[in-house]
């Protein structure tokens, strides 16, 4: 009997015990209440303690924080088990249960986090002097958990960041829960820092207008590990060092992602509770992006920092919280009419382009921007060039963000706006942080009484967390950078594109999409593709990519370029999906499938012959040109371009292309030849150095099919159809009918107005399918010859 109550009073005379003095370790059965401030875990030699630590009004998460040399109500964290779901701060506990498995329960009842470990035999959880806290299985000696695995916002030294794991800053300096800005390795090995905000995502560390290695990085090495050590010197498999300002042993240090994006190595001044920064990531703080959201740009102020303003005209949309940028209060109508263009100089906002025209003068630039509905203004800004000088480079907008005003930037943003204001000439309007709304807010804590389900609850808590796994594990922001050969400051300015909701699809989802592949409407070398509708309602082309090993070849090359890109005139590739075997591609479906079918039919006049080869050289320009020769298409054949509901041309199957290095700029070697027997350039079989002139060589044959209706591959040989025109030309040039013997016949009887069209398209083609690469025109010329001589009268 005496046995049986000494059995009932233990747990009280344990947690009697616990109170009384801090322990060092916690066994099975036991537990570290939140109502005890002493249910503290503490290190040997004290420098970290484990505890309950109040996050906000009643709210409480389970903390480690540095204990030594003191702490006085003002502790540094380093790590929490609950950032994201504070507990009460009544009945809430850390317990390890006799299965094994630690957990922490809030107000008595629901299990917000658990290490989900599971042991028989004795179990210790302790705190060590490095600042990890382990589970042991003092039995099998083994560790089951440790702390050091899933770190928060912080890397103690020695406790290594690898990959899938993540830093993820706090929301704000009194907020805890996980906020917007990450450190973590991406696909190709390198160590990044991340702005993945609510709707938008981009990267900023390292220098996005850098490529990998320029930046110092390389990405060969997968084993993806980030550390410091006890000196201070930081570095990660992708070749990244640093050192310490203080570099050294015997201080106590931290590497922490802070709520404003910045890295920094924090140490701390000798025997004090005051921190320096020994180290961080960006000396800029407007680099970071996402801070200033949607239509506000940020500038640095000497004394103060750095500070957000609207753009004229708008509103800061919550006055607690930059971030979420900034609103007009009319809709801009989209008629020509009514707006005009505001010029605001030194203003940049970088990347998510929707467009890019080199050579346009600021007219033109206006007129695209006016044409196009959703254009919200334009970036534009001269370029340098070998020749003759400068050109001028416009970038359109259809969103304003990663705005940043600097007396460097060498450029000017033109903000579309109505007419009206236009004149009125108010004055942006400056707005004030209310710093009211960053005090700690009271959270809805729920006791005990509360009604809800645990259960439930915890499911739902699971599918969260499982959702933010999700999330992670998708890289969203794919950034493509332009370089301009010549490294002068203004042409430094690098843009990326658009983050489209570009996601990873289960191979369930799309069998769904495509009724169990059901609909085929293409096939190709590559794979098969069907028409799906996701579930959100979009009508996809899904391509089911065979599984040989080519596929895995091919389906790289498309997610690592095509998925990179946003251009009009590329086609919009939606998301992927790798699963086992399976790899497939989702794309925006084309209403008017290839031009290939169309070229078969007679459905397309000499107008839309014209847009379409407009089209495909625009897209072709932009691959070479804005990535300046990075990327190559090798396979443009009718196959490849596509055509949406107005017959505007998209460039599809990147499965063959190339980003060429930038060292053998001049020429390539490819392991082997790549493209369409008919369309290929005389390069890949004499094997010469391949360049983006090979792309300029399919154009050409495309345009001369497109013109004749004689597919290459069958009619003749592509030798064949291009001296047999030449000859044509020759014979007839004097009396002009030359053009009429050589046109499509399904276009007879119908091209009279615009025979001048297709005569600019022969001439054009002859000089893109010239033998010697030199003497074939850059895409770039190639459009500038097209919309410069649209008439025909003017000669080439
Ligand atoms: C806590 O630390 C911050 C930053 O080091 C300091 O600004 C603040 O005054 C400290 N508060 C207390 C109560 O010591
Ligand atoms: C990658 O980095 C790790 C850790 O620094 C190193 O041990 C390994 O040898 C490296 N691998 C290669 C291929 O260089
Ligand atoms: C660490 O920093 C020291 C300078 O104190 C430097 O000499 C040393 O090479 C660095 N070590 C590593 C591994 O980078
Ligand atoms: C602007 O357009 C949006 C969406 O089309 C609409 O919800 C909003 O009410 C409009 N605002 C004004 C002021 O017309
Ligand atoms: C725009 O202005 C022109 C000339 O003033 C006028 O002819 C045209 O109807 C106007 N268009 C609209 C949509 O208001
Ligand atoms: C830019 O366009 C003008 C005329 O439109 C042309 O004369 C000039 O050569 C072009 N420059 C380049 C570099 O393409
Ligand atoms: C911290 O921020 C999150 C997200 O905005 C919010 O849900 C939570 O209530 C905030 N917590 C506190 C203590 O203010």
């Amino acid at each position: 009997m005496a046995n049986k109550i000494f059995l009932l009073l233990l747990p009280l005379i344990l947690s009697f015990s616990s109170s009384t003095s801090p322990s060092d370790s916690l066994s099975k059965g036991s537990s570290l209440s939140v109502e005890n401030p002493n249910d503290v875990l503490t290190s040997p030699s004290g420098i970290f303690s484990a505890g309950f630590f109040p996050v906000g009004d009643n709210a409480y998460c389970f903390t480690i924080w540095f204990s030594k040399p003191f702490c006085d109500g003002n502790c540094t964290t380093v790590w929490m088990a609950n950032r994201d779901q504070p507990v009460n701060g009544k009945q809430s506990s850390l317990s390890l249960l006799k299965s094994g498995n630690l957990v922490l329960t809030d107000a008595g009842r629901f299990t917000v986090w658990s290490t989900n470990t599971f042991s028989q035999s004795t179990v210790n959880l302790q705190l060590n002097d490095n600042g990890n806290l382990i589970l042991y299985d003092l039995e099998a000696s083994v560790i089951l958990w440790k702390s050091f695995d899933f770190p928060t916002d912080t890397l103690l030294p020695e406790q290594p960041l690898i990959k899938d794991k993540k830093l993820v800053s706090s929301r704000s300096q009194s907020n805890f829960s996980s906020g917007f800005f990450k450190l973590y390795f991406d696909n190709d090995n390198v160590l990044r820092l991340l702005y993945d905000g609510p709707e938008t995502s981009s990267i900023y560390w390292p220098d996005p207008e850098l490529m990998s290695w320029e930046a110092g990085r390389s990405t060969y090495n997968s084993s993806r590990i980030a550390v410091f050590d006890s000196l201070g010197n930081f570095s990660s498999t992708d070749d990244f060092t640093s050192m310490s300002a203080d570099n050294g042993v015997g201080i106590q240090r931290r590497l922490k992602i802070d709520f404003d994006g910045n890295l920094r190595l924090y140490s701390r001044e000798d025997g004090r509770d005051t921190w320096v920064v020994s180290w961080q990531a960006l000396s800029q703080p407007c680099r970071i992006h996402g801070t200033c959201g949607p239509n506000s740009y940020c500038s640095y102020v000497p004394d103060f920092g750095r500070k957000c303003s609207c753009l004229q005209g708008f509103k800061l949309n919550d006055h607690t919280d930059w971030s979420l940028g900034c609103e007009t209060e009319f809709n801009l109508s989209c008629s020509k009419n009514d707006s005009g263009f505001l010029q605001l100089t030194n203003l940049e906002f970088f990347g998510y382009d929707y467009g890019f025209y080199p050579n346009y003068t600021l007219e033109m630039c206006e007129d695209l921007c006016l044409q196009t509905c959703g254009c919200k203004g334009f970036q534009f800004k001269f370029i340098k060039h070998d020749y003759p000088s400068n050109i001028p480079y416009c970038f359109l907008k259809t969103v304003l963000l990663n705005g940043h005003h600097s007396p460097n930037f060498e450029g000017d943003l033109y903000l579309k706006v109505q007419k009206s204001s236009l004149n009125s000439g108010t004055p942006a309007e400056e707005f004030r942080l209310d710093c009211s709304g960053a005090v700690v807010t009271q959270l809805g804590r729920r006791y005990a009484e509360s009604h809800e389900n645990g259960t439930i609850k915890a499911i739902l808590w699971f599918v969260c967390a499982a959702g933010v796994v999700e999330l992670f594990g998708v890289l969203l922001v794919w950034c493509f950078l332009i370089r301009n050969q010549n490294h002068t400051g203004a042409s430094k300015q690098g843009y990326f594109f658009i983050d489209t909701g570009f996601r990873k699809f289960t191979h369930s989802e799309l069998k769904k999409a495509t009724r169990g592949f059901s609909e085929e409407i293409g096939r190709g070398g590559g794979g098969i593709v069907y028409k799906g509708i996701l579930p959100d309602g979009r009508v996809a082309a899904i391509k089911q990519l065979n599984e040989a090993n080519q596929g895995e070849a091919e389906f790289r090359a498309e997610v690592s370029i095509i998925g990179k890109l946003n251009h009009m005139h590329l086609i919009e590739m939606w998301g992927y999906c790798a699963e086992g075997k399976h790899r497939l591609l989702v794309y925006h479906y084309m209403e008017h499938g290839s031009l290939a079918d169309k070229l078969s039919s007679d459905a397309l006049d000499c107008e839309k012959r014209f847009d379409i080869a407009v089209g495909t050289a625009r897209g072709l320009a932009y691959l070479h040109e804005e990535c300046l020769e990075w990327v190559l298409h090798c396979d443009i054949k009718p196959r490849n371009i596509l055509l949406g509901y107005n017959y505007q041309a998209k460039l599809s199957d990147f499965g063959l292309s190339r980003q060429l290095k930038r060292e053998s700029q001049a020429g390539s070697s490819f392991s082997r030849i790549r493209g369409t027997r008919g369309y290929m350039a005389p390069e890949w079989v004499m094997n010469l150095p391949i360049t983006s002139k090979v792309d300029v060589f399919s154009y050409g044959m495309v345009l001369l099919e497109m013109v004749t209706g004689m597919n290459p591959t069958e009619d003749m040989q592509n030798r064949g159809l291009v001296t047999w025109l030449r000859e044509k030309m020759k014979e007839d040039n004097a009396t002009d009918s030359w053009i009429e013997k050589m046109v499509d016949r399904n276009l007879k009887g119908k091209y009279d107005k615009d025979i001048g069209k297709m005569e600019i398209l022969v001439r054009v083609a002859l000089k893109c399918v010239n033998d010697d690469k030199d003497a074939r025109p850059t895409m770039g010329e190639v459009v500038q010859m097209l919309l410069h001589h649209e008439n025909g009268s003017v000669s080439i």
